[in-house]
């Protein structure tokens, strides 16, 4: 596909807003059809992706994403592959056939499974964007610990990204306090897809590794992925707005 960040550089340019609603992914975690399309309506205008994760997908099959794409957004498909080689290469073609533009595997599957989704994608037709996850923003030194890792989120982030970009990935997903780094690994190429986005004050949920909207910017994202504090809020187009106009006012002035 072209690359989505071409676009950014030109948007920014002219209309810094325009060029925040571009670059904000609303999360879909939301366990219907209905309550997916309801969103999608109330966000109109609001921004240009939509990302649908496991639980949507789950509960309403492939044929979820082709009205949001119809609608004229672009979708990210969020299912986090992480299985031996041959299976996620067999996904990740099954995923790209369903015209999404930018997908995801974890990088913890390795550099045998990286390789396989990578090559999985040569010879697609506007093939997506395929992603790997370092770590979940949603894990602490404490967790990492308990599943076996010693080395602090920082620490192991950046031997997930530097595993996947020597297996030739350019996009990461990576949580806003390590986004800085990650941006001195990829260099201004990189498609950093940024989770763990929390407004001031806002509830933190599950998710530990956060940042602001700004902060998230600031450090050099591509993209913010926000979910429940857009979703879950009284009025979603109105907290989407708020987070765009928080964006806007970061956007670095070589976009990225
Ligand atoms: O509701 P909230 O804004 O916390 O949602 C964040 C979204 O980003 C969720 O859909 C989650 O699956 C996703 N995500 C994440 N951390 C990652 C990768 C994806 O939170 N490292």
């Amino acid at each position: 596909m072209a690359s989505p960040r071409t676009t950014h550089v030109a948007s920014a340019v002219h209309d810094p807003l325009a060029a925040a609603r571009q670059r904000l992914i609303v999360a879909l975690d939301v366990p219907t059809r209905a309550a997916a399309a309801a969103l999608v309506d109330r966000l109109e205008g609001q921004c240009q992706w939509f990302k649908v994760g496991l639980e949507l997908f789950t509960a309403a099959g492939p044929s979820i994403l082709e009205p949001i794409l119809r609608s004229g957004h672009r979708v990210f498909l969020d299912l986090k592959f992480h299985d031996i080689p041959n299976t996620v290469a067999g996904a990740v073609r099954s995923a790209a056939a369903l015209g999404v533009q930018m997908m995801t595997v974890h990088a913890g599957g390795g550099p045998v499974m990286l390789a396989a989704a990578r090559a999985a994608l040569e010879g697609t037709a506007n093939s997506p964007e395929l992603l790997a996850v370092t770590v979940l923003t949603s894990m602490d030194a404490g967790q990492l610990s308990e599943v076996g890792v010693p080395a602090s989120p920082a620490e192991h982030s950046e031997d997930l990204a530097l595993l996947a970009i020597n297996t030739g990935f350019r996009g990461l997903v990576c949580s806003p306090q390590e986004v800085a780094h990650m941006r001195g690994l990829t260099g201004p190429e990189g498609i950093l897809v940024v989770p763990g986005i929390r407004p001031a004050g806002a509830d933190s949920g599950d998710q530990k590794r956060i940042a602001t909207p700004a902060q998230a910017m600031r450090q050099g994202a591509s993209y913010l992925v926000v979910g429940r504090p857009i979703t879950l809020a009284p009025d979603p187009a109105r907290a989407a707005e708020g987070i765009v106009h928080e964006m806007a006012g970061a956007l670095p002035d070589q976009t990225n």
